[in-house]
């Protein structure tokens, strides 16, 4: 099957298209026939050499994909050979086809297609596990999205709205705050001119953010840590601005705050099937009825996979960057 290497890593040139062997779905997995994939900024980190895939996993890069079932490994109960799904996954999604464990598998919601349905397991996993069960936000509670223009902004913001948060949201550009307003934001703060944590106590009464959900990590941490709310909780998954910081322990305690973070990539097979459980449960219900939509910036094919990592790495995208295989 065609699929992207990363022979040497480095720039997006570095991703190169090659004949590789066939995966096999082994027992309890099932076998896709990849649609699309969708691009992630820890593919550019992958490609880089920074973000190995865990042990064991594919060295081929792509977190999520859509497809149609191949073939079903022993023991596979749900899922049919020609089933239209979306699927989770370690690794190996920039290819013909892909092997996943079932549990990490979704059907395509009514309403979506089945390119664009590539565009929703990551950040709506990414999202529903860290926004709704690790900092448990609740209707009426402030959430700050920092990147709201993102993949993972763009879905972070349409959830807490239709659970009843509100919602500001940091971008770079008044074009990317426009969207991020049509997607529900309330609250817009353009980074590169406002102090976002001025602007979330004016927009608050003074109470700050309950819930933060942060791509930045060094870089913004003494600042999310004063936009909190008291008993706020900051959950950081990102490391866009650096990884070392410092933390007043006092400023958080006083608040008696809590600073989280999480991969989803790292969590074994089961914790990743809970969180998908719990997606096709509580979020795809809201994406088949219309109210939460997926945000695809541009869809272009596999073996243009360094144009959609130069598109990403530009910064100049809002939503999701896909990559289609014929
Ligand atoms: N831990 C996990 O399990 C997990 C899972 C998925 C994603 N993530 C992380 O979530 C983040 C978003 O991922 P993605 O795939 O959705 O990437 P993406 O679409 O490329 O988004 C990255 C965003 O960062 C923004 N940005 C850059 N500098 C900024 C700043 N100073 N302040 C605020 N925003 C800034 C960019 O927008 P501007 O042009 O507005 O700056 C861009 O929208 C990434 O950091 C990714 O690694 C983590």
């Amino acid at each position: 099957m065609k699929a992207i290497t990363i022979p040497e890593f480095g720039g997006p040139d570095a991703l190169v298209l090659a004949d590789l062997e066939t995966p096999v779905a082994r027992a309890g997995e099932v076998l896709v026939r990849v649609a699309a994939a969708g691009v992630n900024r820890a593919d550019t980190m992958q490609r880089q050499g920074l973000y190995p895939p865990p042990k064991g996993e594919s060295e081929v890069p792509g977190l999520e994909v859509s497809g149609v079932i191949e073939a079903l490994g022993e023991g596979v109960d749900g899922w049919s050979v020609g089933d239209e799904v979306c699927a989770l996954l370690s690794g190996g999604g920039y290819a013909e086809l892909v092997a996943v464990p079932a549990g990490q598998v979704l059907p395509v919601p009514d309403g979506v297609s089945l390119v664009d349905a590539a565009a929703l397991p990551e950040v709506v996993c990414t999202v529903w596990s860290n926004v709704f069960l690790t900092a448990n936000l609740q209707p009426g509670e402030t959430l700050l999205v920092h990147g709201g223009s993102s993949g993972i902004g763009t879905m972070a913001t349409q959830l807490a709205r239709q659970v009843g948060a509100h919602v500001a949201v940091t971008a770079g550009s008044p074009e990317k705050l426009a969207a991020c307003r049509e997607l529900g934001a309330e609250v817009l703060v353009n980074y590169r001119e406002e102090d976002f944590v001025e602007r979330l106590r004016d927009a608050t009464e003074g109470r700050g953010a309950d819930v933060i959900l942060d791509n930045m990590g060094a870089k913004y941490l003494q600042r999310n840590v004063a936009a909190l709310a008291t008993a706020g909780r900051l959950v950081i998954i990102g490391m866009q601005g650096g990884t070392k910081g410092e933390l007043d322990i006092a400023a958080l305690l006083a608040k008696r705050g809590a600073v989280i973070a999480t991969s989803l990539r790292s969590r074994p097979a089961a914790e990743k099937a809970a969180i998908v459980a719990a997606v096709r449960e509580h979020v795809w219900p809201l994406v088949s009825a219309g109210r939460v939509r997926p945000v695809v910036h541009s869809r272009r094919p596999l073996a243009e996979a360094a144009d959609a990592h130069r598109e990403m790495e530009s910064s100049s995208h809002i939503g999701k960057i896909l990559l289609t295989v014929d």
